[in-house]
């Protein structure tokens, strides 16, 4: 059977790590880490990742800010609202809550975000350092940053001579995954909805990342028996077993056969989900240290 790796344990020592730096940056004299928050409209699940996000924050320490906008809140507000926050010197991590409203450019809005406070990793800068390799100052995204930190469990820093297949090319999680795990000297594929024959080339992956959206869409004989398998799937399944209207959470990745094949494994939930607002608090602090002329500290 494979080792189940545990991300909300890897997730919580990051987050003290977060705490301790943030200790060590105060008695440097520095400003306090400060994550701003916005959130435009009532998506009820959008507002619940952002009290947990600003929950954490203020767990780690820092100067916690939220801004909760109406629906109707129009772009030039928005954006006069990170003008602001860019200004700001108390605030070193800027998070927009995706999805905006549709009056809203969200594309418009995270490139006025400033790219030194784009905690996120979304800016074109943030994504142009990644894809050249400049990850002593780049912001990478939440969720591929933490499924790196879970493969470096497994397999260490170095994962030279690996294949490494993402299935998924979205820019929050497929691409950034892919170039993470090409800076790391793996041989990289990426995968989509036009691969051909996806089984078989999944079965060529020391380490698979499935980030689909499809519910147990990778079955236990896509996997070569020893392979890092990471679920970055989240997916809402009815669950009549548990009685009537209730559901469940699954991954991309059917877990119980592919427990039995894979030599690692992420659960859902309890893998890769609590380590996305974990580097949130560490891309956050990271910021804050750069801001005050310091190393960048590694995770
Ligand atoms: N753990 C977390 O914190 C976290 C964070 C973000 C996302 N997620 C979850 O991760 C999953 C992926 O998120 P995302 O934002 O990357 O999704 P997305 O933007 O919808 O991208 C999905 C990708 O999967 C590919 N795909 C779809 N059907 C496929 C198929 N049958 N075979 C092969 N590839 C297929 C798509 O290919 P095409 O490009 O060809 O359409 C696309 O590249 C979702 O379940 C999401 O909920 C979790």
């Amino acid at each position: 059977m494979a080792e189940v790796i545990n991300g909300k344990s890897v997730a919580e020592d990051v987050v003290s790590k977060v705490k301790t730096l943030t200790a060590e940056l105060l008695v440097k004299g520095a400003t306090k880490p400060g994550l701003a928050v916005v959130i435009v409209g009532e998506d009820p699940a959008s507002q619940v990742y952002v009290a947990s996000k600003s929950r954490t924050a203020k767990e780690c320490g820092f100067h916690s800010l939220q801004h909760t906008l109406p629906a109707d809140t129009t772009e030039e507000q928005l954006l006069k609202i990170i003008g602001d926050l860019n200004a700001d010197k108390s605030i070193h991590g800027i998070l927009v809550q995706l999805p905006l409203p549709g009056h809203i450019d969200a594309g418009k809005v995270i490139q006025t975000i400033a790219p030194e406070k784009d905690v996120d990793g979304f800016h074109f800068i943030n994504v142009g350092k990644l894809g050249t390799g400049e990850l002593e100052t780049a912001f990478v995204p939440c969720t591929p940053a933490g499924s790196m930190l879970l493969i470096e469990r497994v397999r260490g820093k170095d994962l030279s001579g690996l294949n490494a297949v993402v299935v998924g090319r979205s820019n929050i999680v497929g691409k950034p995954m892919a170039n993470l795990l090409l800076a790391a000297n793996c041989t990289v594929t990426i995968a989509h909805s036009r691969t051909r024959d996806l089984p078989a080339l999944a079965r060529t992956a020391d380490i698979l990342v499935a980030a689909v959206g499809r519910p147990e869409m990778v079955k236990g004989d896509w996997v070569k028996p020893g392979a890092t398998v990471i679920d970055v799937g989240i997916n809402r399944v009815p669950a009549p077993e548990k009685g009537e209207g209730k559901s469940r959470l699954v991954g991309d990745v059917a877990y119980a056969e592919t427990a039995k094949v894979a030599g690692a494994i992420t659960p859902v939930p309890g893998g890769v989900g609590p380590m996305t607002i974990a580097m949130l608090m560490a891309n956050t602090v990271a910021s804050a240290y750069l801001a005050a002329g310091l190393k960048r500290p590694s995770f």
